[in-house]
């Protein structure tokens, strides 16, 4: 299972700042075939975005899939201001985030909301990233692993046996953005548990399933984070916006 580094570049980016961004990033990880990578700009970029890496891939190797940030679970239909994920499959998108903590905590996204969007992008064919964490206050009372568990089997109910197609991020709420990241035995111990459950949910079946950690993740700590053994990956936000701290994250984690 090769590690994946994916950016979630949020609400940032112009179509013009993708296109930049892409001139100068895909030619800097033509040789590093052993890690995946993956980028999630805003929907107004995303066919843009997808038409370049395309031609790129044409003329070179580059291990780099298109995700988007969210969708709704309806194929089409009136609901004002969503994107289906047939629109997504049309643009040759990969992955899909689903649940971010800005998506669960700004704009109230419950989990039953977020198990649908699991189980509408694994029956399109998307591989959802599915993300839980638990807030500050949820870890001062010592709720982080249940806060976890209860996402996780939510999340993923009726889908247990899609978990090969799948891929979980542990984000937890305090770190993203705050310049505060887990520490590796904090990410650790919340992985080690998220692996059991999935392994336990899956009965078994979880090889391909990766648990990438998030928030706050740069160049100077992604080679510890990475180091643990439960961490297959980073979900980055911030420092996945500046073409160049990105990709030396990236090679942070070919050199553990
Ligand atoms: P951050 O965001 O790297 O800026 O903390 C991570 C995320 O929200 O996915």
């Amino acid at each position: 299972m090769s590690y994946l580094i994916a950016a979630n570049w949020k609400m940032n980016k112009t179509v013009g700042e993708t296109l930049e961004y892409l001139d100068i990033f895909l030619p800097s990880i033509k040789d590093l075939k052993s890690v995946e990578i993956m980028i999630a700009p805003p929907f107004t970029a995303l066919s843009s975005a997808s038409i370049k890496i395309d031609a790129y891939k044409r003329e070179n190797e580059v291990n780099i899939k298109l995700g988007a940030q969210n969708m709704y679970y309806v194929e089409k239909g009136a609901f004002t201001g969503e994107i289906s994920p047939i629109m997504l499959n049309e643009l040759n998108v990969d992955y899909v985030i689903i649940g971010h903590s800005e998506r669960r905590h700004i704009f109230g996204e419950r989990d039953d909301l977020i198990n649908k969007k699991m189980i509408s992008a694994v029956e399109s064919g998307l591989r959802p990233i599915l993300c839980i964490g638990e807030t500050i206050e949820e870890r001062e009372q010592g709720k982080t692993l249940s806060v976890v568990e209860r996402q996780l089997r939510n999340g993923l109910s009726g889908i247990e046996k899609d978990l090969p197609f799948i891929d979980i991020a542990y984000e937890p709420v305090w770190a993203i953005g705050t310049g505060v990241n887990a520490t590796p035995e904090q990410a650790q111990e919340v992985h080690l548990f998220v692996r059991s459950l999935i392994n336990e949910l899956s009965k078994g079946n979880d090889s391909k399933t990766r648990i990438l950690y998030g928030g706050s993740v740069n160049d100077k700590n992604a080679r510890d984070l990475i180091k643990e053994k439960n961490v297959d990956g980073f979900l980055v936000g911030s420092a996945s916006l500046d073409p160049e701290k990105f990709y030396k994250i990236i090679t942070e984690t070919l050199e553990v």
